[in-house]
Parts: structure tokens; C-alpha cells; sequence
């Protein structure tokens, strides 16, 4: 069975799915509302450096569990220790990403929506006014449903065609696209009005602001946004070739990610000061502020088409690497085909994505401690399953894992340099699992 496992066929292949897998809605969605509920500035500098002390060690710990044991989260726990007790972290994993694909989706089939309006002129067509009314009046409608389930039946048809053909054509060819349209838009947010306001905002800490939510949200958005804690990176991995290097792997996805994140803060904060929004609008803000910014370019509708139909596609490679988690369990530990187990995830998928998209309207009083169904999903699994697993990885890693087999993998078939080696296992023994302890005992205030 391990012999037959597909393998990504090039380096630049690995680095463009692990990044295709960590930029998504996740970037340019989530990052600028979760931004701007909590305060700006302060929540920026505390997420980058969650990022880059806890993420990144843990990255690199998913990657070794996979690449050293070729199998999913369930396999590569057994394999590396052998005691049942560890399963419970795969469970929770792939709890996680169906929570995540079912809201994701439905916010997926929000930029679907705009890039047929966008393609067919009715975004441009209405004053800003009538857009935020004909957005509210769309999300509290059936028709998000609707495209929530395109979304899924596109994800699973890629899905069908395999490891090598779907997932890295589509992410070869996409990011950098991606890439060069933001720094393009970014520009063009520069020179608004509110530039400096908004750029304030992002880049200026204010610390009086900072408290257990925002650490708690803060932690949260790294994971989310890094695809970390469900064994999505450490599936991607078994996938890997012997030659690929772990460590500058994990930094170059975590760098290139945080970069994107950043670049669509500084899009969207001049452009919400320039025409007035709430900075704290939550889940609606970016897809109400960026038509604003399309309204104001030369050719508007063309940018904004192109934008949402790179913004789907890449909503589309962080899917399809999410829905890998159930299907590699499905498929390996129930022994059903790879097509069976697509539909049953894809199918699962819908009946909460359906949930979750009619969570803005017939189902908006629907409520669990205060939180719509959408709400819900997004809350316990970014800012409680993803940190929780990330932290019980890192301590597996760190203190159960024979030594032999992180050097060997850390090293792969190059070298590394002994002081990398022990930074990595120090953050994975102490600084990951005592960091994301002390967030959580915070935000159950008992510190
Ligand atoms: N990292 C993705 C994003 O930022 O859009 C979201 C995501 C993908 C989360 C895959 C979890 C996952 F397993």
C-alpha cells in the first residue's frame, strides 16, 4: 500500500501546494475581519510572532510525522508510538476539517457569487449603497446555498482525479498570478485617501488593546491560516520526496502566507477608512469593502473578475488539501475506494455548509452560546481544535519521537545545522506547548 503512495513530482510542486494549501479565504478573508475586530496593530505583531515561534516548529513536526511515517495523522501516530491513546488527536483533526470545509465553502460561494456579478457587470452597476444591501440581502437568502454546493461538487470532482494531476497543476500555475494581482491592488490602496489611517491601523500596536481574546484570536488565525493542528500539512507531507528540505519548506509556506495575509490588510485597511466602513464589521467586512475598491479602477469589472476567480481558485487548493484529511482516513482505515471516500467527505461537507450558509438568514437565530452554526464551526475549530492538536503534535513530536528520526528527517538527504536542530526541538518540548497552554488558561480567565 506505502509503495503505491503518489508523490509530488517537483520541489517547486511541494512549495506551491504546501503555500496553495496555507493562502486562501484564510488570508484575504479572515486575517482583515479578524484584524479588525480585534483592535489592528497589536493583533498583527502577536499573530506573526505566533506564527513564526509556534508555527513554524509545528509545521515542521506535522511535516516529519508524515513524511517519516507515508501515512495520515491516524497511521503516522501509530506508527511513530504504537499506543492508541494518540488517536484521539487524528479524530480530532478530521472533526476539524470538516467544521472548516463547511463554512469555508460557504464563503467560497460568496466569491463565486461576485465573479458572476463582476463578469456580468451588476457589481459595477449598483452604488455603493445598494451593493452592502444586495450583499446583505444575498446572504440572508437560499441562493449562498446553492453556490456553497457548487463549491463542494468542484472540489470533489479535482478531488477524483488524484494527488499529481489535480492538486499541483491547479497550484502551479496560480499563486504567483495571485500574487502579482495584490501587489497591484495594494498599490492602488496606497493611494487613497485614507492611507495613512488605514496603514495606522495595521501597522501602529496599541497594547492597551490586547487581551485574552485577542490572543485567543490571534492563535487561532495562525493556525487556520498556516492549514496547522489537523494534519493537513502532515498528510501533504507522507507525499513528499526524500529530497525535500523540511525546515526551509516551513518557513518559505509560513513566509510567503503571512506575506499574502499582510498584503490584503494593507488593501483593505486604507480602502475602510477611505469610504467610512467599520474596521469591525466581522465576516462581511472584506466582501463589502473590496467591490468599493474595484468601483474605483480603471476597468473595474475586469480586475474584479480576475480577482474573484483567483480568490475561488485559491479557496479551491485549501478544500482540496483539507479534504485530503478524511479522504486519506477513509480511504486507508475503512479500506473504501478513493472515490467513495470523496463523495462521503463531499457529502458530509454539504449537509453542514448548507447549515452554515442559511446560519446569515432563516437560520440566524439558531444558536449555541450566542454563536450561529457558521460562527460556531469557525470558533471551535480555529481557536480550540486547531491549537489544541498543534499543541499535542509538538509535545508528541518533542518528547515521544526518537531523536534518530527527527535528525534524519530534519536533514533529509542534505544537511542541517546542529543549533537549527535543537532550536526546533526546544520550541516543540517547551515553547509550543507551554505558549498555547498559557493562551488557552487565559482565555478561560484563569490567568
Ligand atoms: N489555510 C487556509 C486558508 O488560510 O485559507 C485554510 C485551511 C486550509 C485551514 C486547510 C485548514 C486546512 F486544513
Amino acid at each position: 500500500m506505502k509503495e503505491n503512495r503518489a508523490q509530488f513530482a517537483t520541489r517547486l510542486g511541494v512549495i506551491a501546494t504546501t503555500v496553495g494549501s496555507a493562502v486562501g479565504l484564510g488570508n484575504i478573508w479572515r486575517f482583515p475581519y479578524e484584524t479588525g475586530v480585534h483592535g489592528g496593530g497589536a493583533f498583527l505583531l502577536i499573530y506573526v510572532g505566533f506564527i513564526f515561534i509556534i508555527g513554524v516548529p509545528v509545521i515542521c513536526a506535522e511535516f516529519i510525522m508524515g513524511r517519516s511515517t507515508r501515512s495520515n495523522i491516524f497511521g503516522a501516530f501509530r506508527a511513530l508510538h504504537g499506543r492508541p491513546q494518540w488517536a484521539w488527536i487524528g479524530y480530532m483533526g478530521i472533526l476539524a476539517s470538516i467544521l472548516i470545509l463547511s463554512f469555508y465553502s460557504v464563503v467560497a460561494g460568496w466569491t463565486v457569487e461576485y465573479f458572476v456579478q463582476s463578469v456580468t457587470g451588476t457589481l459595477a452597476s449598483l452604488d455603493a449603497g445598494s451593493r452592502h444591501e444586495a450583499f446583505d440581502m444575498f446572504c440572508t437568502g437560499w441562493k449562498p446555498v446553492m453556490w456553497t454546493l457548487v463549491f463542494l461538487a468542484v472540489n470533489a470532482v479535482i478531488l477524483l482525479r488524484g494527488v499529481k494531476g489535480g492538486i499541483e497543476r491547479v497550484s502551479n500555475v496560480l499563486m504567483p498570478v495571485l500574487f502579482v494581482i495584490l501587489i497591484i491592488f495594494c498599490i492602488n490602496s496606497l493611494l487613497m485617501p485614507g492611507a495613512s489611517e488605514g496603514l495606522a491601523f495595521l501597522f501602529r500596536p496599541d497594547f492597551s488593546k490586547v487581551d485574552s481574546g485577542v490572543l485567543l484570536g490571534a492563535l487561532g488565525q495562525a493556525f487556520f491560516s498556516l492549514s496547522l493542528g489537523l494534519g493537513t500539512m502532515l498528510t501533504y507531507a507522507s507525499y513528499f520526496s526524500d529530497r525535500t528540505p523540511l525546515v526551509k519548506s516551513a518557513v518559505v509556506t509560513s513566509a510567503l502566507d503571512t506575506c499574502v495575509a499582510v498584503l490584503a490588510g494593507v488593501i483593505i485597511f486604507p480602502a475602510v477608512f477611505t469610504f467610512g466602513a467599520e474596521p469591525s464589521a466581522g465576516p462581511k467586512l472584506v466582501f463589502e469593502i473590496l467591490p468599493d475598491i474595484f468601483h474605483r479602477l480603471p476597468w473595474g469589472a475586469l480586475w474584479s473578475s480576475l480577482f474573484f476567480f483567483l480568490l475561488f481558485l485559491a479557496s479551491l487548493t485549501s478544500t482540496i488539501s483539507m479534504s485530503e484529511i478524511g479522504i486519506a482516513f477513509f480511504c486507508e482505515q475503512f479500506g473504501l475506494t478513493r472515490k467513495k471516500a470523496t463523495l462521503l467527505n463531499c457529502l458530509i461537507a454539504m449537509v453542514l455548509g448548507t447549515l452554515c450558509a442559511l446560519s446569515f438568514g432563516p437560520l440566524r437565530d439558531m444558536t449555541v452560546f450566542g454563536l450561529t452554526v457558521f460562527d460556531l464551526f469557525d470558533y471551535v475549530s480555529s481557536n480550540i481544535l486547531l491549537p489544541l492538536g498543534g499543541m499535542m503534535i509538538s509535545i508528541f513530536v518533542g518528547w515521544f519521537v526518537d531523536r534518530g528520526i527527527l535528525r534524519t528527517q530534519l536533514r533529509g538527504t542534505g544537511s542541517i545545522k546542529e543549533w537549527i536542530l535543537r532550536v526546533i526541538v526546544f520550541c516543540l518540548r517547551y515553547v509550543a506547548p507551554a505558549g498555547i497552554a498559557l493562551v488557552f488558561l487565559s482565555g478561560l480567565g484563569v490567568i
